[in-house]
């Protein structure tokens, strides 16, 4: 309920160096992922993150968790975050709400394989 009311890292970000989608297959919400990229010592960072969505409480609530717990993260370690790990950090979620915490662990995949991508060119 706190990351609810308060929730952390919410809006667009100006200037991202990717944005990751997903959209929910059970109630047809949207999420997007904002990444900005530090590199150091020759690894990648993440420097900055934000999200925007058109879902639920249960939504926004594990999206702001999953934004605190992926700041700072190495790209590697930011893609074995899983829809357990965000919703256990929020003490768990009704069974119902479960599939809301699967949009943001799977946005942020999203945005990190877009970010990859781009890369390579
Ligand atoms: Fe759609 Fe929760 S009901 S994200």
């Amino acid at each position: 309920m706190e990351h609810f009311r308060n929730p952390r890292n919410m809006g667009e970000m100006k200037g991202a160096d990717a944005i990751g989608e997903y959209g929910n297959p059970v109630c047809g919400d949207l999420m997007y992922i904002y990444i900005k990229i530090r590199e150091e010592n020759g690894k990648e960072y993440i420097n900055d993150i934000s999200f925007q969505t058109f879902g639920c409480a249960a939504a926004i609530a594990s999206s702001s968790m999953l934004t605190e717990l992926a700041k700072g993260k190495s790209l590697d370690e930011a893609m074995n975050i899983t829809r357990d790990d965000v919703a256990s950090s929020l003490d768990g979620l009704p069974p119902i709400k479960l599939h809301c915490s699967n949009l943001a662990a799977d946005a942020l995949k999203d945005a990190i394989n877009k970010y990859r991508e781009k890369k390579k060119y």
